[in-house]
């Protein structure tokens, strides 16, 4: 048992080796017998393993995607993802002193953001609707705007980034601008709904497309919305993880695509997107642990996704402290790609009947 000070202790010093605990038992503890004879959490490993053998289950198979080819439509919808937005979407909520969910006003950020997701679908073609979701353990909210589906409703598909940002840095200052983390992941959503919701016809799909609260405090908005789902019996096919997609570590255009707590078969459905439409370099990781919202998905049964701005060693290391904010290494271009991705995943994915078979 540890308070919140060695919490915070044991956090820093994961973080120095590399890898965050993330303040669960990782499943390497059960493989080397440091599992407590402890009821509940032995039935959290065997969930744990239960859950690893799943996303395992699916061979990737290059044929099963096979007669994936370009739709001009999708293809024209993808180029209209515009850097300029995302630029001004990630100055803005980086202006926020913090975006904090136990800060003194871990509201502010989440109001002003929906301001602009109701902006950005202003006179859109498609009907748009933009709710705040509240939460049961914390004051933060999160956002989700919602297209239905036009043929198959409840099949959900969910693009998704946590809105909040933290400073844990000891030493510096305490400001949280989190431009990186994750200001880049929600405006790369919020440009993806604006093109989205213009498109001549809505998916035969519903598009969810969600801003988390809580995440850096473990996960937490994310955590609720996906146990709630689960719950409510929704049918997600897929769900679009953004978090940190603006510093281009392995050089631009070449991106990291986390193989830990994400579906094998949306893995390789993504790539052949990619081929199709996007034609980044994908470098495969981990993370080594829950790192964000995809995991809370991941848990709950659904297959999941986390394209991410590069490898894991090479993600940029100015997160979490006062100096994560937009410079000369930040890439919008770069950053452009993941609204691409969630553009066609929308589009071509919600407009199909392919699904994981579980
Ligand atoms: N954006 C990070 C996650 C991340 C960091 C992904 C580095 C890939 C590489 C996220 O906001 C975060 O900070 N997550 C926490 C864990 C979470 C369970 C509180 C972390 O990594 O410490
Ligand atoms: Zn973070």
């Amino acid at each position: 048992e540890i308070d919140a000070e060695q919490e915070k202790a044991l956090s820093l010093l994961a973080h120095e080796t590399g890898k965050c605990g993330g303040f669960e038992m990782l499943p390497e503890a059960t493989h080397k017998g440091l599992a407590p004879s402890n009821p509940l959490l032995t039935h959290v490993f065997g969930q744990i393993a239960e859950r690893e053998a799943l996303n395992k289950r699916f061979t990737p198979n290059s044929n099963l995607f096979a007669q994936m080819t370009v739709n001009p439509v999708i293809a024209s919808a993808v180029d209209q993802v515009n850097a300029e937005n995302l630029k001004k979407t990630v100055t803005a909520m980086a202006a926020f002193s913090n975006r904090t969910y136990n800060g003194k006003m871990p509201n502010d950020g989440v109001n002003a953001l929906k301001g602009m997701i109701e902006q950005a679908v202003q006179g859109s073609k498609l009907p748009v609707t933009v709710e705040l979701v509240d939460h049961r353990s914390i004051g933060q909210k999160s956002i989700r705007a919602r297209i239905v589906g036009s043929a198959r409703p409840n099949e959900i598909i969910v693009l998704g980034a946590h809105l909040d940002s933290i400073n844990q840095d000891w030493f510096g200052s305490k400001a949280a601008p989190g431009a990186d983390d994750n200001a880049s992941g929600s405006s790369n959503i919020l440009e993806a709904l604006r093109i989205i919701a213009n498109q001549a016809s809505a998916p035969e799909r519903t598009i969810e497309f969600m801003w988390y609260a809580g995440e850096e405090g473990g996960l937490i908005g994310s955590a609720e919305i996906a146990s709630d789902y689960k719950a409510q019996g929704k049918d997600v096919v897929g769900v679009l993880q953004l978090d940190m997609t603006l510093y281009p570590g392995d050089g631009a255009f070449t991106l990291g695509s986390m193989t830990d707590f994400t579906s094998a078969w949306l893995r390789s459905y993504f790539e052949n997107l990619n081929t199709l439409y996007i034609k980044a370099k994908i470098v495969n990781d981990k993370c080594g642990y829950g790192c964000s919202d995809h995991a809370s998905w991941n848990r709950q049964g659904y297959p999941s996704l986390m394209p991410f701005e590069s490898s894991f060693n090479r993600m940029n290391h100015n997160i979490h402290t006062a100096n994560d904010k937009i410079d000369g290494s930040s890439n919008f271009e770069h950053s452009a790609m993941f609204s691409k991705i969630a553009v066609a995943m929308a589009l071509d994915l919600g407009n199909s009947t392919v699904r994981e078979t579980k």
